[in-house]
């Protein structure tokens, strides 16, 4: 497949890692041309070549730091760029409260260059990884878009909030418009098995933990907390499917939508933790081993999303359920054992 080197393109920050990945092969497959900027501190090289496999295009790659003004005004003397979907950032909540400064380098100061850049170039549309983490503990659910930033106890939620704040005054006086997307929790992985989330180490997150406990790589799952205010005592998240999510940044290109816009990408359903263990569960023909313990430190109770304005403005909603998200994810994991 030869580069179709004249189209304008998408510049897709951190596109190696587990959400890029699955923007990529969306935009793809919606006509975009795309250039993949990753530093793979918290990705692998072998995505590219997986990606060309699923797609069936060669993708353009640049190896680079978001921290590096020199490298990202090179990308942009190199393609031209009209939009920008820039996910490259630390997402670690536990690692941000133990490095902070690591956080806001890469977090903040790491937009801050794209901008800079972007203030030399014409770009129609800036769109941003937020995450529900910037409303903290919202007073009532589901939360929208008008529910206000919250106090979000780690350095990686006020990174966020921050990201946004610089966001939202750039886009009073910048030539392009800008979308942040406040990511519910993005599971499960495409459907080929071809990408999927590389946790490094020991996961943080319920269901690379789950999987990895039931592909024998982890002894038992710890269920944080089973003395909660809700149905069945464990904490409820608004589980998304990640490539549902990745669907909504393809369309947060495609509409006009005004200077700064932010947008929940979420089901607007909530489930427990017992929930998604049955999920898996069902989908695995196993029962997992878990037991549950103390609460983790920082969890919130319970949060999930109203998604109407995001179906009013992009006309997107989320179409995957919770079977299909475990049945992807445990998929995923089985071929990785291979
Ligand atoms: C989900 C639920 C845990 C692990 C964080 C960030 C968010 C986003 C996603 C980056 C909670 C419980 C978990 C385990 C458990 N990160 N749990 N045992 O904390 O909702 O969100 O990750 O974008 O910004 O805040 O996700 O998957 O860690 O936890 O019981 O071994 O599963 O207590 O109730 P979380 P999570």
């Amino acid at each position: 497949m030869h580069y179709s080197g004249n189209m304008k393109k998408v510049l897709l920050t951190g596109g190696l890692g587990y959400i890029g990945s699955h923007v990529a092969v969306e935009l793809i497959k919606q006509g975009h041309d795309i250039v993949i900027i990753d530093d793979l501190s918290n990705s692998e090289y072998t995505v590219l070549g997986r990606l060309s496999e699923l797609t069936g295009t060669e993708i353009y790659f640049e190896l680079g730091d978001v921290r590096d003004i020199d490298f990202l005004k090179g990308v942009f003397q190199r393609y031209e760029i009209e939009n920008v979907i820039h996910l490259a950032a630390k997402k670690a909540v536990g690692e941000s409260v133990n490095k902070p400064l690591h956080y806001y380098d890469i977090n903040v100061s790491g937009l801050i260059n794209l901008l800079k850049v972007l203030e030399d170039h014409q770009a129609k549309k800036f769109v941003f990884s937020s995450s529900c983490t910037v409303y903290g503990q919202p007073e009532f659910l589901p939360v929208t878009e008008s529910t206000p930033f919250g106090d979000t106890p780690s350095p990686y939620g006020k990174t966020k909030q921050m990201c946004e704040q610089i966001l939202g005054s750039v886009a009073k006086v910048a030539r392009y418009e800008v979308v942040s997307l406040r990511y519910f929790n993005p599971v499960g992985a495409h459907h080929s098995s071809k990408i999927g989330e590389l946790p490094k180490g020991v996961p943080n997150n319920l269901v690379p933990f789950i999987t990895q406990t039931g592909a024998g790589l982890r002894d038992q799952l710890k269920v944080f907390g089973g003395d909660y205010d809700t149905p069945d005592g464990t904490a409820i998240r608004d589980y998304i499917h990640v490539v549902d999510l990745a669907s909504a940044h393809v369309k947060a290109l495609k509409v006009d939508l005004g200077p700064y816009t932010a947008l929940n990408l979420g089901t607007g359903r909530g489930y427990s933790v017992l929930e998604v263990i049955k999920a898996f569960e069902e989908v695995a023909d196993m029962k997992l081993n878990y037991s549950i313990v103390d609460r983790r430190v920082g969890d919130l109770p319970e949060i999930y999303g109203d998604p109407s304005m995001a179906y009013k403005k992009l006309r997107w909603k989320a179409e995957l359920g919770l079977t299909d998200m475990m049945r992807d994810a445990w998929k995923w994991q089985q071929g990785l054992a291979k």
